[in-house]
């Protein structure tokens, strides 16, 4: 029977090497992984083998199945980007195993985000996507014709029959920072990983429609000190322990003092790297101690509580973390980049 293993994969090598359009590779792909196909033979003929054989030939059958898929995709891949065959021409699901289910990236990440936050007692947020200029905007320190709105550019919706104030497409997570602290009061940690979206001129690093992962901790006696270890902790959680953090003064109208929060290249380990601009550091969130105005716009009194706020961009982190170039990828939906 190991033959028998060998032969069939040294004919299946050859075959495959002869096929030169998705229609052919889906014959073949029938005759090797089809129901009556050589794989299926080769389960068969193993059932009337003795439990010892069996023990010895399974490995093999499953190591052969397993290397005809990866081969048969990596081909669908290599035609695939031949010929630019249009998704609706090129049966890809054909060639996807079942056992290639999986999460999506930014749902992966997500997951492992909320744990590690759950863990440290956060609870999580869900904030509109279709929001009001108060939560958004204006409570958050960005009044009409605030130069910082340009920045935050939206889609506004014409909802005017529907409701009689202005709506728009949230552009960050912070608008979950008024409604918290309204619903649930204070002391308050909470988190939001989820959708944003912005007025975006499409390019590989920018797209409409995006994530964000927003924390907020409110009580008595929080300072900078708390928001500096959460933040490194948070890095090296998902970076490794190698990383490090650092903050530079930087201006978000909702906070006061504000920092941007660059992490160490993972790539070059501060040396300095194309990945991150020679300049040894990326910028991987905003943040900052919650302004003294935002807390009375939720009804907390600032003289007795403070806070920090802390935004990142998972997207960002995915697209450095595995190479992922191009950020429309993320959101587009294509079959091909999903299962890749
Ligand atoms: N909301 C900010 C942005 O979209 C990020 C941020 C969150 C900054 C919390 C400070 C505090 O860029």
């Amino acid at each position: 029977m190991k033959d028998k293993l060998k032969l069939i994969s040294s004919r299946f090598s050859q075959q495959l090497s002869q096929v030169t359009s998705l229609a052919d590779l889906d014959k073949l792909k029938l005759t090797y992984l089809g129901r009556k196909g050589e794989v299926n033979q080769l389960f068969k003929a193993m059932s009337r083998l003795d439990l010892a054989d069996k023990r010895r030939i399974g490995p093999e059958v499953n190591r052969l199945k397993a290397k005809i898929e990866k081969a048969l995709i990596a081909k669908a891949r290599d035609l695939h980007s031949q010929t630019q065959t249009n998704l609706a021409d090129a049966p890809l699901t054909a060639y996807l195993p079942a056992s290639f289910g999986r999460l999506h990236p930014i749902e992966w990440l997500r997951q492992k985000t909320l744990n590690i936050f759950h863990r440290l007692g956060f609870i999580e947020f869900v904030g509109p996507h279709i929001e009001n200029d108060w939560f958004n905007f204006a409570g958050l320190n960005i009044p009409p014709g605030h130069p910082a709105r340009d920045l935050w550019d939206t889609l506004y919706l014409n909802l005017n029959d529907v409701k009689q104030e202005p709506l728009l497409l949230r552009t960050h997570t912070s608008n979950v920072q008024l409604r918290a602290l309204k619903e649930c009061g204070v002391p308050l940690r909470v988190m939001a990983f989820d959708r944003c979206f912005r007025r975006e001129i499409l390019d590989p690093r920018h797209s409409h429609t995006f994530s964000q992962f927003e924390v907020l901790v409110v009580d008595k006696g929080i300072n900078m000190n708390h928001l500096k270890w959460l933040s490194d902790y948070f890095l090296k959680q998902i970076l490794g322990d190698v990383t490090e953090s650092r903050f530079r003064p930087k201006y978000y109208p909702f906070v006061e003092p504000g920092v941007g929060v660059d992490a160490k290249c993972v790539f070059c380990q501060g040396k300095g790297c194309q990945i991150c601009s020679n300049s040894g550091w990326f910028e991987i969130a905003g943040a900052g101690m919650v302004h003294p105005q935002v807390l009375k716009n939720a009804g907390v009194d600032p003289d007795v509580y403070s806070g920090f706020a802390w935004g990142f961009g998972p997207d960002r982190m995915l697209m450095l973390k595995t190479g992922i170039n191009d950020i429309r990828d993320l959101y587009q939906g294509d079959l091909w980049f999903l299962r890749g």
